[in-house]
Parts: structure tokens; sequence; C-alpha cells
């Protein structure tokens, strides 16, 4: 984003995520499910360019773009709405998304264009929210929307909402393997609820886990990364077993499903290494487009407010 900023205009960034590890427990009540998750930040963006309107409106270039809805579907589009709502203010926004972080694709990526518009309408409008109030109304736009407001790397229990930050020494590096046939995550928990019918288990995290992030230890990581949604995730996208085949081949220590998928992440155990895997994976013709990217990464921060008088 080089071009001359409108006046007035404030840029915000926010990270992608990877679930270290993602437990899922049977359906509640509600809908959800409950999970037991260690989210890591990563360092691929969506970049959120809030400009003063009369209306709220959206528009979105860069990384799948063309599959991203601009209308009130848009989840940028419902946190502006969710703060003028909020805090009684009658004003408009034009949020101009540029996508970096793969659409539908179990990484977060509408959830943190949901964190940066919070964060830069917050800004543009001088509503002056707490993070933590702002906290409270990501929690209401979607189970991710919280952790791609602190970034890092944290813990999510309850619906993934309810975070607690976690120590992790190091930087962790991954290969990003991108399917573009993206999955919606209520259809991988539902396939997820047809495999585990009758199921009673509250979802938890491994101690050894959390040991090995402390550790800053990617080869003892490795050996505690687990996905419950990988299973109904490649079942609903079989290209995923030639994409786990060919990281087999590599010396990716690990590799696993992202989120609801269909990306899928393999831990390398350094940043030269994580080069040689993608260069791998990319020859092996099995993804649409290979990354390599590293975490804990931060969460929504301003990039630029660019002042009226400029
Ligand atoms: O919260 P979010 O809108 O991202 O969730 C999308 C959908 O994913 C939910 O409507 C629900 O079907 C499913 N989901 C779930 N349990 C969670 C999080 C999401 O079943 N903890």
């Amino acid at each position: 984003m080089t071009e001359p900023r409108p006046a007035g205009a404030v840029h915000v960034r926010a990270p992608g995520k990877i679930n270290l590890s993602l437990a899922v427990g049977p359906k509640g009540e509600d809908g959800y499910h409950p999970l037991a998750t260690v989210f890591q930040a990563v360092t691929l963006y969506e970049d959120v360019l809030a400009v003063p309107d009369e209306v709220i409106r959206v528009s979105v270039t860069g990384r799948h773009a063309d599959r991203v809805p601009t209308d009130s579907r848009n989840l940028a589009h419902r946190a502006a709405t969710l703060l003028a709502e909020a805090t009684g203010i009658d004003a408009g926004v034009h949020l101009q998304i540029t996508k970096g972080v793969p659409t539908a694709g179990g990484m977060g990526g509408g959830s943190a264009d949901a964190a940066a518009a919070l964060l830069a309408c917050d800004l543009l409008w001088g509503t002056g929210l707490a993070r933590e109030e702002l906290g409270h109304l990501a929690a209401e736009l979607g189970a991710d929307v919280p952790f791609a407001l602190t970034g890092q790397t944290a813990v999510g229990l309850g619906r993934g909402d309810a975070l607690t930050p976690a120590l992790a020494r190091g930087r962790f590096h991954w290969v990003l393997a991108i399917i573009e046939d993206g999955l919606t995550t209520p259809e991988v928990f539902r396939a997820w609820d047809q495999l585990n019918s009758g199921a009673r288990f509250a979802p938890r995290i491994s101690d050894a886990l959390m040991q090995a992030l402390v550790a800053g230890d990617p080869r003892r990581l490795a050996g505690h990364l687990r996905n419950d949604l990988q299973v109904p995730a490649i079942e609903l996208q079989p290209r995923l077993r030639e994409v786990f085949k060919a990281f087999d081949e590599t010396s990716a220590l690990r590799a696993l499903v992202s989120g609801s998928g269909p990306t899928v992440a393999a831990l390398a155990p350094d940043h030269a290494t994580a080069l040689a895997i993608a260069a791998a994976v990319e020859q092996a013709d099995v993804a649409d487009e290979v990354l390599v990217v590293s975490g804990p990464a931060h969460g929504a921060r301003l990039v630029e407010s660019v002042r009226d008088s400029e």
C-alpha cells in the first residue's frame, strides 16, 4: 500500500493465525462447540485502511479478493456497524481491505479484517474504547476475532474467544500450503459432529505442548501439535491427502491442518529448512500456493494515521 493516503485515513494491520492445538468437544445448546485451542499469529496480514465516508462500505483487493463479499455479510462491515451501534455514533467509513491471508482457509482472515476494522474505526471516529471493550465487541463478531486483536500466542477456551496469553520463546517457522477451494467453518464442524456423534468429553490442552512453547523448541512442539478438525477437513477436501504426502517427503517436523482448513501448516526446524521445504512442496505441485511465514506475530495495530493537514 504505497499510494498516497486520503486525509484522515487510518491504516491498521491484523494477522492471520494457525492453531497449534485444537481440541473440540460436543456441540452445546448454543450451537457452538466448546474448544480448547492454542492460537499462534503468523506473519501473514490483512491491511485495513479506514477512510472517512458518508456510509459504511467495504472494498477488497489482494489474495482471493474476488471471493470476499463486500456487503453486510463482510465481517469488517459488521464490525464497523457494531462499533457505531455500541457507541451510539452516526458515522460512515470506507474500509479498504488488502488481503494477505487466504479466504476460507482456516487462518482467520475474515476475523483479522473484523479486528482491524474495529480498531481502525475506533481511531477514525474517536470513540476511544479500551482494548478490553473492543475485545467484547470482537467476541460478538466471531470466535476468532478477539485473538486477531491480541495476536502473539494464546490459549482460547469457551468458543475459542476466552483468551489467556501463552508464554512462547523464540520464533517458529512454518510452511503454508494453500488450497484455493476453501472450506467453511460450519461445514467442517458439521462433519466433525457426524464423525463424533455420542461423544462426551471436555476438550483440553496438553501440558507438554505448553512446555514445548516455553522451551521454544520446534522439535518438541511438533510432537504435540493436534487438530481435531483435521479428519473432517480431509474428508471434505481430499486434495489434502496429496499435500500431507508431499510434506512427508520433506524435512518438515510435522504438518497439520490449520483451524477448519484447508490450509496445511508444516513446522520447520529453522528458516533455511522452511525455504527448502517450501521449494520441494512447490515442485510437487499439490497446492495452489506455498508460503513461508513465522510466528508469533503482533495483533491488530496501527500502522499509520494520516493527519487532516497532509
Ligand atoms: O464464531 P464464528 O462466526 O467464527 O463461527 C462460525 C461457525 O463455526 C459457527 O456458526 C459454528 O457453526 C461453528 N463454530 C462452532 N464452535 C466454535 C466456533 C465456531 O461450532 N467454538
